[in-house]
């Protein structure tokens, strides 16, 4: 088969906020669409997402935040060099990363690869008469990921209302990736009861949509979601565990960390001492950035002496980039690493990453964005790639759910098997 069309076009993404989209069309006629996220706590190291803040689509009803010039780069740069050629995801991948070598594709945008690279996946499937997530794993039972979800949220995703930017929990005690959503859905809609004692406005909620219920410490919100598995008859530490997204870089400055709700300060060296105490001291199974993208020595001294069986994920510190995966192998930074295709650009790319991770003996955990569509690519990803955990956000929002119920169709249609990374 052949691709006959492509074009790229604005769309709006779960926060309302534009972004961009891909159609592919092929010679039999079929459409192949795909729906790029993205994030509001983004790391420095990140590729490069392109918005008209400048340039000549700057301004506008969406002041600044469209994205039709990552769109003209799709129709005007990429897809007159793909019209007629087959659907290869390598080849294209590799058509793209040539005509815009630059790191992180400063020049036409990781929003426009990305769009490419998931459309041509998707119409590559297509031509094989595959799933996607058969066109990475051909044959042989699928393996369904281990879920977190966000039960509070706070920092860059819900105006503050905690010092740290997600409380989530990781059902590991469950038999079933069906069995997990369940335990996920049920702690949420508790932590959803108890807020209302609290007196918390809990209809709001976050990005993710996690809770954004007002935490003034952080212990507050791990106890208060630490109760709520219980409350639901299941065992903290044994059927389901805290993780924690940390999200450091956004209260890191000039050396510091501040916890601004909690009014406290430490210095770098402090702060390691400080999270190694609370996962200590609460059943925390997973943390996540817990220090800033650029603090090296701070990651590398915790991880000299790491609470047994914890997993200490590097999101903004390693951004789905392999040059700074290496540094992290080196040095020895976390044992585990979050996986977001919009942060590398391409999907080649990043599954190198994701593989590299793999054969280092590292977790890897694919992630949805805080801005997120209907699409649910991800979770074929996820499955396709082996990645064994995913984190799409909250049980709520049609974005979320997407993800999780295409991991259900696979559950129902497919002979599949159940990660345990833990
Ligand atoms: P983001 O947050 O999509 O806003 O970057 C998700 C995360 O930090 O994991
Ligand atoms: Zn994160």
């Amino acid at each position: 088969m052949k691709i006959t069309q492509l074009m790229g076009y604005q769309i709006l993404d779960s926060r309302g906020k534009p972004t961009v989209a891909a159609s592919l069309i092929l010679d039999d006629g079929t459409v192949h669409t795909a729906r790029i996220p993205s994030g509001a706590s983004t790391g420095k190291h990140e590729a490069r997402e392109i918005r008209d803040h400048e340039g000549k689509f700057a301004g506008g009803m969406y002041r600044g935040n469209s994205v039709y010039q990552a769109c003209e780069n799709i129709n005007e740069l990429i897809a007159p060099g793909l019209i007629g050629r087959t659907p290869d995801l390598t080849a294209v991948d590799q058509f793209i990363a040539h005509l815009d070598p630059t790191p992180g594709f400063q020049r036409i945008g990781a929003n426009a690869s990305l769009a490419i690279s998931i459309a041509v996946a998707k119409a590559q499937a297509h031509s094989e008469r595959k799933s996607l997530v058969r066109l990475f794993q051909p044959t042989g039972q699928l393996k369904l990921p281990m879920p977190m979800a966000n039960i509070l949220s706070g920092g860059a995703h819900a105006r503050n209302t905690m010092d740290i930017q997600d409380v989530l929990v990781i059902p590991h005690g469950a038999s079933s990736f069906h069995e997990a959503l369940s335990w996920l859905s049920a702690i949420r809609e508790s932590a959803a009861r108890e807020g209302v004692v609290l007196g918390a406005p809990t209809h709001l909620t976050a990005d993710e949509g996690g809770l954004a219920i007002e935490f003034p410490t952080v212990e507050g919100a791990f106890d208060f979601v630490t109760s709520c598995i219980s409350s639901v008859g299941l065992r903290t530490g044994t059927d389901v565990s805290l993780a924690i997204d940390f999200a450091a870089t956004q209260f890191y400055h000039d050396g510091i960390y501040r916890l601004a709700k909690a009014k406290r300060e430490f210095q770098a060296t402090e702060f390691v001492s400080y999270v190694r105490h609370l996962v200590n001291s609460h059943p925390i199974i997973s943390i996540e950035d817990p220090f800033a993208e650029d603090d090296w020595n701070s990651w590398n001294a915790f991880m000299e002496e790491i609470p047994e069986g914890l997993q200490v994920i590097g999101d903004d510190l390693y951004t789905t980039n392999l040059l700074r995966l290496e540094r992290g192998i080196k040095e020895n930074s976390s044992n585990a690493i979050l996986i977001k295709p919009n942060q590398n650009g391409l999907l080649t790319s990043t599954l190198e990453v994701l593989q590299r991770a793999q054969q280092s003996n590292r977790k890897t955990i694919v992630s949805a964005r805080s801005g997120e569509t209907e699409d649910s690519w991800l979770a074929d990803l996820a499955v396709g790639w082996g990645a064994e955990q995913i984190k799409v956000g909250s049980t709520h929002g049609s974005e979320r759910t997407a993800k999780w119920n295409r991991l259900l169709e696979l559950e129902a249609t497919e002979a599949c098997d159940f990660a345990h990374p833990f």
